[in-house]
């Protein structure tokens, strides 16, 4: 059956998405230029002993002048983790890239993400499947899924169900975690001497799968131009009703890289950065007061109206609730699942309390509106955690900012107005039609997974460089995934993994903002992105984000 497609899908159908110069004059049949690699991150302690076959690999870099004959290649190809603008460019890139080895090279989707590789759950991309797909948003050709390849098990099924295919790479397409996933199975096949390499793709809205090398993931981009889009008609709308506030929560599970960015785009009146507030060790009070302070000024030069924006991981680096969300772990976790749901009902703080809260968060858990402590005892993650990023934070500080309001009032400390508004951008965005620039990166992130592939390589992490520039300058390549990783704790077990990028607070992104934050937070200084261009001047189309633009001047 034939879907139905709208003009602008039609139109961006047959956009020709662009490739790095040495790509477009060799296709994928290339040579690959070594370089010694520089650890990507300050503690390698252990790595390399985990990793005695991809550990330690250099840097690659592609240029023309391969004469050596290439077969044909049978690859993987999985989606895995949250949707991102460019991920069926990617895809495309790939088959392209493979096609251009050999006509005969086949691609294999592998559905829902990490558990289909191992369910043997897939479907043959040909060139009509894949066209039908370019440059569009969503990961819905193949789907994707959160599923993790984590043991030896697994491993051996993927093997096997590789092997039943004639299939010799297999390329992931995801954020840190599934990546360092991807460079462990690389290292067991190795290991195996099974003969299948394993390539990974930087994905992620959030935009923290960064470093030295990868200087940003794909999507990022396209996410945060449609929330600026929205978050400029929303300021446009404040400025005209002069009558609210609007909270506004935007997605981004840890890092406030969006956040961020969407503050560089829109001029609004408030941005917090999670990991500022971690570093002056601020605690929600804190906040509420430099958020209250902005809302008082801008009440006395008659603008009882804004925007504040709020990164979705905010609470988990106010260091007070950092506290009390891992004491409420640990004690739900030791508490019988019928105990824990009697204290979900009741939500009695006694009762947390002595199964061994400690007083300071016994206290800080008192201090939270009721919703929020609802939130907090009865929403679990599957691994029975609080589900941090569903915690309504836009409407813990509309209701705690409003409370200090009120008293301010009644001190004779504040005469405005204070109505608000509470909005989350994040879905919205993730499966937006790709940016020019999104289009062009992941297509070309995929076409020199194709190119790593045809040169033997595993273990690495495709890599396009020189971003700022027009994509015939960009530079692709691989770094190894090793380079990047290091030693963390998780669920009580040391164990290597991809350092997850943070806001760097001397970084020149972030200096750029608090350069100009406290203009824009009482005067109106408002810009407004607009719509996505896909079609028209390049400067209004091809634009990088603001802050790999910073990053690279
Ligand atoms: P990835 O890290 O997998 O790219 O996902 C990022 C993200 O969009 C976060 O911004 C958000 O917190 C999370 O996924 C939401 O997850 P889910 O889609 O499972 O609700």
């Amino acid at each position: 059956m034939n879907r139905p497609i709208s003009p602008l899908q039609r139109a961006r159908i047959d956009f020709a998405a662009k490739l790095p110069a040495v790509f477009t004059e060799h296709g994928a049949h290339v040579a690959a230029d070594v370089a010694a690699t520089v650890p990507l991150v300050a503690d390698q302690k252990g790595i390399p002993e985990q990793f005695p076959h991809t550990g330690g690999l250099p840097f690659v870099a592609f240029r023309g002048g391969d004469t050596t004959d290439r077969s044909a290649l049978n690859v993987a190809v999985i989606l895995s983790g949250g949707q991102a603008p460019g991920g069926h460019n990617v895809i495309a890139g790939l088959f392209d890239g493979l096609k251009s080895l050999s006509v005969d090279s086949r691609l294999y989707g592998f559905k829902g993400g990490p558990d289909g590789l191992v369910a043997n759950d897939y479907v043959e991309l040909t060139a009509k499947f894949v066209d039908a797909y370019r440059n569009t948003g969503g990961f819905d050709m193949i789907g994707s899924g959160r599923g993790k390849l984590e043991d030896e098990d697994q491993y051996r099924k993927v093997r096997s169900n590789c092997e039943a295919l004639g299939i010799t790479g297999i390329v992931v397409i995801g954020g840190d975690d599934s990546n360092t996933n991807a460079c462990v199975l690389a290292e067991f096949f190795c290991k195996d001497d099974a003969g299948i390499s394993v390539i990974g793709c930087p994905k992620t809205i959030d935009g923290d799968l960064k470093n030295g090398a990868i200087e940003t993931s794909f999507g990022f981009d396209t996410a945060c131009k449609e929330y600026s889009d929205v978050i400029g008609n929303v300021a446009r709308d404040a400025a005209s009703a002069r009558k609210y506030w609007h909270f506004i929560k935007l997605m981004g599970r840890s890092a406030s890289h969006i956040t961020l960015e969407c503050a560089l785009q829109t001029q609004v009146n408030i941005a917090l950065i999670s990991e500022e507030v971690e570093n002056r060790d601020q605690t929600l009070d804190d906040v509420v007061t430099e958020i209250t302070q902005v809302i008082v000024k801008r009440s006395e030069q008659g603008r009882n109206y804004g925007v504040a924006l709020v990164p979705e991981g905010l609470i988990e680096f106010i260091p007070e609730i950092k506290i009390l969300i891992r004491e409420l772990n640990d004690l739900l976790a030791a508490t019988p699942v019928s105990l824990a749901r009697d204290l979900a009902a009741s939500e009695s703080v006694d009762a947390l309390g002595q199964l061994g809260l400690t007083p300071s968060s016994a206290a800080v858990y008192r201090s939270l509106p009721d919703s929020i402590r609802h939130q907090l005892v009865k929403d679990r993650d599957p691994h029975g955690n609080v589900h941090v990023s569903s915690i309504e934070t836009e409407k813990l500080l509309i209701e705690m900012v409003g409370a200090r309001l009120t008293s301010m009032k009644a001190a004779g400390e504040y005469g405005g107005k204070y109505a608000t508004q509470h909005h989350f951008f994040g879905y919205e965005g993730r499966c937006a039609m790709p940016s020019n620039f999104d289009a062009n990166y992941s297509y070309s992130l995929g076409y020199s997974a194709a190119a790593l592939l045809g040169t033997g390589k595993t273990g690495y992490i495709s890599c396009v460089r020189n971003l700022t520039a027009p994509p015939e300058q960009w530079q692709p390549g691989g770094v190894p995934a090793t380079a990047m990783m290091n030693i963390e704790q998780r669920k009580g077990k040391a164990v290597p993994v991809i350092q997850k990028a943070l806001v760097e607070l001397d970084g020149a992104p972030f200096k750029a903002f608090s350069k100009q934050r406290e203009n824009w937070s009482i005067d109106d200084c408002y810009l407004f992105p607009g719509a996505i261009q896909y079609f028209g001047p390049a400067d209004l189309c091809d634009a990088t984000p603001h802050t790999l633009a910073l990053e690279q001047q």
